[in-house]
């Protein structure tokens, strides 16, 4: 059976969290859609054109360990501007999010442009500043020197990058359920998400 969960939403809102305790909780393959356009992104930064990384991207291209620094994150919102290289990722998108046992897929345009038939879809929120606060505390945990403000001005920098973009900018589908995570811990936050699948089950 295939059945496909879409999350979507900004930059640290908590939705890669949520999506794994998701896919978890109902057994479903989960795919970060963010690391297929960091993976290129960080390609770029080696100075190959990001047409060519993203015609050759590969599964294990996903492993890499620096995906996830501030400068390859840029530079993969970046690259999420070029229709070319977000038409080269879309089968690869499409299939995992149609595999037999039920798919979870999180990123920006999931539930608007890669699976607008999806059985169910989440917008996963939260204040630029609780973000930047978060994502603060994560980079400090991991021993990376930088400050509050640097880390707010890269997320609203991202923001305006990812919902001011011409192809499949960020905006929540009309019929995904918003659960903004500013006020509620993580627990409450993927219990309102696993009710809200549920729910969107049950009326399938
Ligand atoms: O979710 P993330 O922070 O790892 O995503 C990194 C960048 O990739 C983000 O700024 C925009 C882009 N992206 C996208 O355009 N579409 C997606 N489905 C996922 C990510």
């Amino acid at each position: 059976m295939a059945f496909t969960i879409a999350v979507d939403g900004p930059a640290a809102a908590g939705k890669g969290t949520i999506s794994r305790a998701v896919a978890a909780h109902f057994g479903f393959a989960h795919l970060d859609t963010g690391l297929l356009y960091r993976a290129v992104g960080r390609r770029t930064l080696d100075g190959i054109k990001a047409i060519d990384a993203a015609t050759v991207l590969v599964a294990e291209d996903l492993l890499a360990d620096d995906l996830r620094s501030p400068e390859v994150a840029q530079a993969a919102s970046k690259v999420a501007v070029l229709p070319e290289v977000r038409a080269a990722l879309v089968d690869f998108q499409r299939a995992f999010a149609r595999r037999s046992g039920g798919a979870v897929l999180d990123g920006r345009d999931i539930g608007t442009v890669i699976c607008p038939e999806a059985e169910a879809k989440l917008f996963i929120t939260a204040s630029a500043e609780v973000r930047a606060q978060r994502r603060f505390a994560e980079l400090v945990a991991d021993g990376v020197r930088t400050d509050f403000d640097r880390v707010l001005s890269d997320v609203w920098e991202r923001d305006a990058r990812d919902m001011g973009r011409a192809d499949a900018p960020l905006r929540p589908a009309e019929d995904a359920v918003r659960i903004d995570t500013s006020q509620i811990d993580i627990d409450a936050a993927v219990a309102q998400a696993i009710d809200a699948v549920n729910r969107a089950h049950r009326s399938d």
